[in-house]
């Protein structure tokens, strides 16, 4: 008997999982299925239950975390799904500085008396494991958005286990070919596929991934009921910016850990945030939070605008925002690296950097 084929790489995976098959006259690239209801007696039956775009996504991302992938209207409406799993009056842990969208639907949901939420200091793995103690869920985000803090993952992830907790991690910063969490023992990831999973700053979109079969049904089943299902054309642009994930991850750490070389020694910057890894980056304006503001109005190349993840250089000052944390530094810009060349992004920053200090 042959061999098995050896398992293929992130960047093959990436180019290759959600295709037709190699077979005559089949499209090299899953079609637009724009589709309300099916022909009776197969498995699909109506729109709100499955789509065979989405379905290509799925397949993709799937291929990529490790686990069975469902898509979702929105990074938040994955979220949301998954909060919804947890019992009634239930303990869940998360990190103060998860994305401010995620800390706002745990006070929601805790004003209703839904669940009671503990939002920890991540960067003290002995707090999150104590933490752990009674939870039904552990949330963790890896890097925070947008302190970029990270979290030491295998013995949170061990210690919320052996405290019969499931653990769910928000993967959006780090994507699957820099942390894969179903690898360390996640029973669950989240993503907003909006951000580098797309990669294009054109789609608003989210997914789950387990590795776990009963969970994966509890989660199609809500998101059969509740709708919070995504647009085909969503799902397809998705795919497509998904078949490029590792060039762009690769060009924008590049980018990212150049620029944060060079940032370092600038007289207007207090501190530098960077987890290592990734193409996220925040600094803190000496100068305070008006300095801050007057940079993100000076560039060119840099965009001034929220979210992150597409190819195109974009910054925001956090606080700027009532809802992100207190503990936020009002001074901190949020980065989000692109593909773009690494001298004109300095050289566009640098200007706009100098300018502020001026
Ligand atoms: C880490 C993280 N998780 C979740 C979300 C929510 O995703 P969406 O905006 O796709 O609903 C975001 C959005 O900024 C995010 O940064």
């Amino acid at each position: 008997m042959a061999d098995a084929p050896p398992p293929r790489k992130p960047s093959t995976i990436a180019v290759t999982a959600g295709r037709p098959p190699h077979e005559a006259d089949q499209p090299l690239n899953v079609p637009m299925t724009m589709a309300a209801t099916y022909v009776a007696g197969g498995d699909l039956e109506y729109g709100r239950y499955g789509n065979p775009t989405w379905a290509a996504f799925e397949d993709a991302l799937g291929a990529l975390e490790g686990g069975r992938c469902l898509s979702f209207a929105s990074g938040l409406a994955a979220v949301s799904t998954v909060l919804d799993l947890v019992g009634l009056d239930t303990r869940v842990v998360a990190p103060r500085h998860s994305y401010n969208g995620t800390v706002m639907q745990l006070a929601d949901l805790e004003s209703r008396g839904r669940l009671r939420a503990a939002l920890v200091d991540v960067t003290d793995t002995d707090a999150i494991i104590a933490a752990c103690e009674d939870a039904s869920l552990v949330w963790l985000e890896s890097p925070t958005n947008p302190a970029l803090e990270v979290i030491d993952l295998e013995p949170v992830i061990e210690a919320a286990h052996a405290a019969g907790a499931y653990v769910a991690v928000d993967n959006t910063f780090a994507t699957p070919l820099l942390q894969r969490p179903l690898d360390l023992g996640a029973d669950l990831v989240v993503h907003s596929a909006t951000k580098f999973l797309s990669g294009h700053a054109d789609v608003v979109l989210g997914a789950v991934v387990t590795r776990d079969d009963d969970l994966f049904t509890v989660l199609k089943g809500r998101r059969d009921l509740v709708g919070a299902i995504p647009g085909t054309l969503e799902a397809w642009l998705a795919l497509r910016g998904l078949r490029t994930l590792h060039l762009r991850v690769e060009r924008a750490q590049a980018n990212a850990q150049e620029l944060v070389r060079r940032l370092a020694d600038h007289p207007a910057i207090a501190e530098v945030r960077y987890p290592g890894f990734g193409a996220m980056v925040a600094i803190v304006l000496a100068q305070g939070a008006m300095a801050a503001d007057l940079l993100t109005h000076k560039t060119s190349i840099w965009v001034h605008a929220t979210s992150l993840g597409g190819v195109e250089s974009t910054f925001e000052r956090r606080r700027r925002w009532k809802s992100e944390a207190s503990t936020i530094p009002e001074a901190l810009v949020r980065m989000s690296v692109g593909i773009e060349d690494v001298d004109d992004l300095w050289d566009d920053l640098r200007a706009a950097l100098d300018d502020v200090t001026a």
